[in-house]
Formats: C-alpha cells, structure tokens, sequence
C-alpha cells in the first residue's frame, strides 16, 4: 500500500478543514473535489479573475448533498488582507493556488501579476501564521528553473527567471522560507510541471496548451505549434497533483519547516509528440483529424526550452508515487474536453 493509499483510507475517519484558494479554478476545483469526497470540510476563496463558477457548479454534481453542504465560498481577492483572515479562520491547512498563472500574461502585464501572485501570496503568509494554521501547501512553479541547462530539474538547481511570472513563483518560495525561519510557519511548496485535465479553461488568450489544441482540434481550427516542436514538458495529470497536495499538508515525515518539491512525472514529452498524441486519441470523434497537421510559427517569448522534473525528492520524502502519465491522462480527461467543446 503506498503512502498515499493509506492517506485515502484514515482522512475520512478523520476529518480536516482545508482552505482551497483559486477554488473555481482548474487546481482548485479539482483539489475541492477530491477532498469533499474525502468527507473533508473546505472553505474556498476566489475571486473569480480567471476561474468560474461553473467548476463549482459541476464538483456539487460529483459529490452527495451531505459532502457538499461541507463546503463553504467565499467570494474574495486574495490582495485583500481582511478576506484572507476570514477566509483561514478554522483551517487546519491551507492549499494555496490562487495566483494569475500564464506567462505571456505576465509579460502583458507584470505588475497585476506582481500584485496577485507576490503580495497576494503575502497576504495568505500573513493569514496562515496568525490563524495558527498546520501547514501551508503552495503551488510553485517549474518556470523557477528559469536558464537553467541542466535536466531533469532538480529542485536546488534553479537558474535565472525568465518572466515575471517566474519572478512572482520564486518570490513565493523565498517569502516562505523566511516564515519558515522568523515565525516557524510550516509551509510545502509544489513546483508543478504542465498541469492538465478536466476544468483546465480551453478558452482565452492564455489557456494551456493541451485544452487550447483540442479545443481547436475539435473544432476544425488551424493548430500551431510555437516553434518547432521540438520543445518538450513534463506533461503532468492533476491526480498527481492532487496526491502530492494531501500528502504535503499531512506528511509526519517534516525535515524542516520548508521544503520544495517538484511534482511532475518524470518523462518528456516534445510539443510534436504531444499534438500526434491528441489527434490519434481524438480521430474516432473528429475522423477529419487524419489528415490534419500542425503550424509553426515563432518560438514564444520567456518559454523555456526543455522541461523535466526528477521527482525522487517527493517520492523519497513524501511517498508521492505517479499514477498517470500524459497518455494515461488524456484518456481520462478526454470525455471532459469533448463535452465542454460540444456546450460552446
Ligand atoms: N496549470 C499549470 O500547469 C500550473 C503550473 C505551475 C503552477 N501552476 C499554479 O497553480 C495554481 C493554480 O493554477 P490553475 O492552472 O488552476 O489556474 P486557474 O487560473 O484555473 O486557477 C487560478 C484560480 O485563482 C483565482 N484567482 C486569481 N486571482 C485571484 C485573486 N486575486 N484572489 C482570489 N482568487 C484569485 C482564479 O479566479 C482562479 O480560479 C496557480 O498558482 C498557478 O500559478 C499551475
């Protein structure tokens, strides 16, 4: 039985409050899921900048009256210190995910970013460490590794940044170690590696990619590819996301107040294999895809080239095991994506 088995088997009989932040989000509301059928009380917090309703709306069909009726929403911007203390007031842990994500967004707009991402995340510190909180669990970001050359990723390798999104999630990490080391706030921060499944948003400037291409590809659009399609990622499903969340707030295993933990798949995935990837697995309900191919166009500012996580500092410390790699993902996800494009 892995760690994580045995965690399923004794949260219920044991249930935590845990705030979910960035809750109607894509993380978040797949977090909230997860811990509502666990019989976990949540509270959630958003403000609904780049997530919806909607993602709440379709987690209470998943769960029965009873685990919903757990859960309660607060609508709130996490730059406001007053929401925040409301919002952990109670909680035995703090699943922070709130953040603006994308980094052509943060190119486009630095300073939003900077607000959300850095004095926001402040602000949920700040919170956390008065409430009295066990543990704060944060999502960090594989865009750390910024220039770094070397792959995989090891976690105390980091290069230079190379956006401001980069700047805010390594700003994050270097907040939480200080309240680590001035306050003793315990704190986990995740660096996720091309998160994807169902509820990531397909639509908008700034959607990832895997929902942006099936979306199109469903659609009949034109694909590109930024770049050659040589670029690779470390294509991470949000079960393992989810398993690397609870085992981060509840492992008893603490070797300091502050770690850092990549959490990804450990295999590499080229832009070019994945768009064969998504058509073959779309080709029995869009048969037109058989003949379809990719665009190139430029290479995309602050994107880095490759992208590969060793994930046996999570495996070793917290008992993190994948259970999905990206085509065990797109399998599962899949019916998601093809029932969202069919309501647009
Ligand atoms: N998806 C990925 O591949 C990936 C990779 C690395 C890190 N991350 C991080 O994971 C977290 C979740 O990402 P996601 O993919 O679910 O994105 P998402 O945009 O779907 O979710 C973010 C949520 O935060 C909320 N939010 C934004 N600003 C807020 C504010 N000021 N106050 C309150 N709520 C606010 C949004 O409304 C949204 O619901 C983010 O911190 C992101 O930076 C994601």
């Amino acid at each position: 039985m892995t760690r994580f088995q045995q965690l399923l088997a004794t949260l219920p009989t044991q249930p935590k409050t845990w705030l979910v932040t960035g809750v109607a989000g894509f993380i978040g509301s797949n977090l909230l899921e997860a811990l509502l059928k666990l019989d976990q009380c949540v509270v959630g917090l958003d403000n609904f900048a780049t997530g919806h309703q909607r993602n709440l709306d379709e987690v209470a069909t998943t769960v029965s009256a009873e685990q919903w009726a757990r859960f309660r929403f607060i609508e709130g911007d996490i730059r406001d210190p007053v929401a925040c203390r409301a919002a952990v007031a109670g909680a035995d842990y703090v699943l922070h995910q709130a953040a603006l994500g994308s980094v052509p967004r943060s190119l486009d707009n630095p300073l939003t970013s900077h607000d959300v991402n850095v004095t926001g995340f402040l602000n949920m510190l700040i919170a956390a460490r008065d409430a009295g909180v066990k543990r704060v669990v944060y999502a960090a970001s594989s865009s750390t590794y910024g220039d770094h050359p070397g792959l995989p990723k090891v976690e105390d390798r980091i290069g230079r940044p190379l956006s401001p999104y980069a700047v805010t999630k390594y700003a994050n990490e270097l907040y939480a170690d200080v309240f680590a080391g001035s306050y003793g706030l315990e704190s986990v921060g995740l660096r996720y590696f091309n998160v994807f499944g169902p509820r990531q948003d397909p639509d908008g400037a700034y959607a990832a990619v895997i929902p942006r291409w099936v979306a199109a590809m469903l659609d009949r659009q034109p694909v590109f590819i930024n770049g050659d399609g040589e670029t690779s990622r470390d294509f991470t499903f949000i079960a393992n996301v989810i398993q690397a969340n609870l085992l981060a707030a509840t492992t008893d295993d603490a070797e300091g107040k502050h770690r850092v933990y990549n959490v990804a798949v450990g295999e590499r995935t080229t832009l070019n294999q994945l768009y064969d990837d998504l058509r073959q697995s779309l080709l029995p309900q869009a048969p037109w895809l058989a003949e379809a191919a990719p665009g190139y166009r430029d290479f995309r500012a602050g994107d880095v080239r490759h992208s590969l996580a060793d994930v046996s500092k999570a495996e070793t410390q917290l008992g993190y095991v994948p259970t999905h790699r990206l085509r065990d993902g797109i399998a599962v996800a899949m019916p998601w994506y093809v029932r969202h494009a069919a309501r647009c």
